[in-house]
């Protein structure tokens, strides 16, 4: 069926209710045939606009004389009435209609799966380092840190290692050149604190060092933790004191520990510390002794009136003891099924 828009081409002088009503239904009917808004809106000015066939209407009303006028009105009205109502319903329609498309586009599918969050997680050995340091801290110690690209003065000279000494073929050391290095202990921010401040002195120097060394138990770079004290009244057995409890609070549990002699350039006496492990064997996890009078001179520090110790450790040994891992290279390769364990 096709529908026009209902014109005036022959004036509709009519008291007929019957000839409005048909107007209003062929109105209707075009109205409802609109499939958007804009044609809605072409409609709505083309029935009811002021160059409409409403208009055209209620203008022919003037002609008629009062009785006439009084019932055309009534008609008018009622015709009106009819062609807006129209309008309006199909403006909701369409409303509707276009957000129901809208829902239907955007609608999302709860049943799909969820992406999931990945959460990261620290290094075990950040993990390990910040146990360490949590022991040291509250016993009274303060971080220091220093560089890892290092002179010889700092990582050896300053610490009784001489050029000549057969310490240094100890450190495999990667050298730069005749003066720097990649540092092979953090021994030297012990030289660095010491000159710069003025004793009591409590630190300890997490970080990372260099070594030209690599196996199951060795890797190139690798994590330490030093620590050093000096007072006017340090003394061996506050190190062995020190040294016992930091063990027992890292491993949770009460342990058999070992002081063997050893010998270190820069500390004298020197000590390497054994823990008994669980299969009875003794295993070897830190060195340390009193600060050698000749570093502390070096670092214009009196040996006369001060004395101190140190220690270090391999954080990577800890983390494969404390989570009983048995090769060291897991650590570097960030394989997410290692890595993952400890988050
Ligand atoms: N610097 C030594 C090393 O890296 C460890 C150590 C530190 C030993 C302090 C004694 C005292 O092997």
């Amino acid at each position: 069926m096709t529908t026009t828009i209902p014109t005036l081409d022959q004036p509709l002088i009519t008291l007929n209710e019957q000839d409005f009503l048909a107007f209003a239904d062929s109105a209707i009917t075009v109205i409802e045939t609109a499939t958007d808004e804009r044609t809605l809106q072409e409609l709505r000015v083309s029935l009811s606009g002021k160059k409409s066939a409403l208009t055209a209407l209620s203008k022919q009303m003037g002609a008629l004389d009062a009785d006439a006028k009084k019932q055309y009105g009534v008609y008018l009205h009622e015709l009106r009435t009819h062609i807006n109502q129209a309008l309006e319903t199909k403006a909701k329609q369409l409303a509707t209609a276009a957000m129901n498309a809208k829902l239907a586009s955007e609608k999302i599918d709860i049943s799909l799966p969820a992406r999931g969050i990945l959460a990261g997680g620290l290094h075990p050995i950040t993990q390990t380092t910040e146990r360490m340091k949590q022991f040291f801290v509250q016993a009274g110690f303060s971080v220091a840190t220093g560089p890892e690209i290092e002179s010889d003065y700092y990582n050896f000279e300053a610490l009784n290692i001489s050029s000549h000494h057969p310490a240094r073929a100890m450190h495999d050391t990667f050298y730069f050149d005749a003066h720097y290095l990649l540092r092979t202990h953090t021994s030297s921010v012990q030289i660095r604190t010491m000159e710069n401040s003025e004793p009591p002195i409590r630190i300890i120097c997490p970080g990372r060092v260099y070594r030209c060394d690599s196996d199951q138990t060795h890797s190139p770079m690798f994590h330490q933790m030093e620590g050093l004290m000096i007072s006017k009244s340090s003394n061996f057995a506050e190190l062995k004191g020190l040294i016992h409890e930091f063990l027992d609070a890292f491993f949770g549990k009460k342990m058999t520990v070992r002081f063997r002699p050893s010998f270190f350039p820069f500390t004298e006496p020197s000590a390497e510390v054994d823990i008994l492990s669980d299969n009875g064997k003794w295993l070897e996890v830190l060195g340390c002794g009193m600060v050698h009078p000749q570093v502390l001179k070096n670092c214009g520090i009196n040996p006369d009136e001060y004395t101190g110790f140190a220690f270090g450790m391999g954080i990577e040994r800890f983390a494969m003891l404390y989570y009983g891992i048995d090769d060291l290279r897991l650590f570097f390769q960030n394989d997410l099924r290692f890595l993952k364990q400890f988050s």
